[in-house]
């Protein structure tokens, strides 16, 4: 059984896991998160110093959780892509390092996929065909699946604009709460009506693609109009609900047209527990089996990574070359990325 290490540096996160046969063996996450914050989101130059700073000790630190030494260690996989362009280089480079010194092959990996992956940490092997909603910062997309390790993903659909995440963290600029705007407009919805204002639902009916531009632009007018009389905790919990409307009315929509009975929701903001409740109240009424991994799975994490590592080492897939590049814009259509004689 091979035992695979795996490093994320995309974003803010600085994430390593340690994966073997579809266990999580250790993990170590370190975050830029708090260094951002006063400039209402994420600088590049200042994530990738930060991923340069903890890289090592988080290796070290899911190596001592495992209870492995480097020499058990039997791959690399690394997100090369998307992401922001310097941020990814760090840890390429970290991951080409570990391979090149550990003579062991190394395997560049989508970070969507790893999204996807991290559900199985949790909930095992995915069934042969599933539908992914993936909702993060960066993304918004609508996924059929066959095995992640060896067939090409098929988009269902995607955002036209802002990723939901993206609509979460601008809504929370507009109301005056903390970075990152997810868990704050969370947090302010506890306390608000999810009725009170009847924010638009965009593009239902018309297939699978989303938007959430015109849902941000209404709750600007919104907050505009309200002036001293703004009630953030019920802006907060009825944009929240217009999210969540969208993405789970699709998300359902798109298993029952294409035969699929398992929906699978990751990235940071299947975090939100409004979304987890509202799908799993509609895929009971559908007769679909809902997967959502637990909230420390869905934000960014290294694990995620190792575990679509250790799916195309167990499924004989070849190595990427040593010359993998970082792609900060890669399109989702594999889960690897830049395998040997791709180039
Ligand atoms: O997947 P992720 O950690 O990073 C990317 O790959 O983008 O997602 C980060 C996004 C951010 O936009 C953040 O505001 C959102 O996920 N998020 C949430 C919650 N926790 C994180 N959105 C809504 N509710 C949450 N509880
Ligand atoms: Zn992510």
């Amino acid at each position: 059984m091979a035992v695979v290490l795996g490093i994320e540096t995309s974003c803010d996160e600085t994430g390593v896991g340690i994966v073997s046969d579809g266990r999580l063996l250790g993990a170590a996450l370190a975050s830029s998160m708090e260094e951002h914050a006063r400039f209402g989101g994420v600088v590049p130059e200042i994530a990738a110093r930060a991923h340069l700073e903890s890289l090592v000790p988080c290796v070290r630190a899911a190596f001592l959780r495992a209870g492995i030494a480097p020499s058990e260690i039997d791959a690399v996989a690394v997100t090369s892509g998307p992401g922001l362009a310097t941020a990814l280089q760090t840890g390429l480079a970290a991951a080409k390092a570990y391979a090149l010194a550990w003579d062991r092959p190394l395997y560049g990996v989508h970070h969507l996929a790893g999204h996807v992956a991290a559900d199985t940490l949790e909930n095992g092997p995915l069934p042969s065909r599933s539908v992914a909603l993936i909702v993060s910062g960066g993304h918004t997309s609508l996924l059929l699946l066959g095995d992640l390790a060896r067939d090409p993903v098929v988009h269902l659909g995607d955002t036209r604009d802002d990723a939901a995440g993206e609509a979460f963290d601008k809504v929370a600029r507009l109301l005056g709460l903390a970075y990152p705007g997810g868990p704050a407009v969370a947090e302010a919805a506890r306390d608000g009506d999810p009725g009170a204002i009847v924010f638009p639902r965009a593009m239902l009916g018309t297939g699978y693609d989303f938007s959430f531009s015109g849902l941000k632009s209404a709750v600007a007018r919104h907050v505009e109009r309200a002036g001293g009389t703004l009630a953030v905790p019920d802006v907060a919990a009825s944009f929240q609900e217009a999210v969540a409307d969208v993405l789970t009315r699709k998300a359902v929509e798109a298993c029952l047209a294409n035969g699929v009975d398992t929906l699978v929701i990751v990235g940071g903001v299947a975090a939100n527990r409004r979304l987890r409740d509202l799908a799993a109240e509609r895929c009971r009424t559908a007769g679909l089996t809902l997967r959502i991994p637990p909230p420390g799975l869905c934000t960014d994490n290294g694990a995620m990574i190792a575990a679509v590592g250790d799916l195309l080492v167990t499924s004989g897939a070849p190595p990427s070359s040593r010359h993998l590049t970082a792609d900060p814009s890669a399109p989702l259509s594999r889960a690897h990325l830049d395998p040997a004689g791709a180039l």
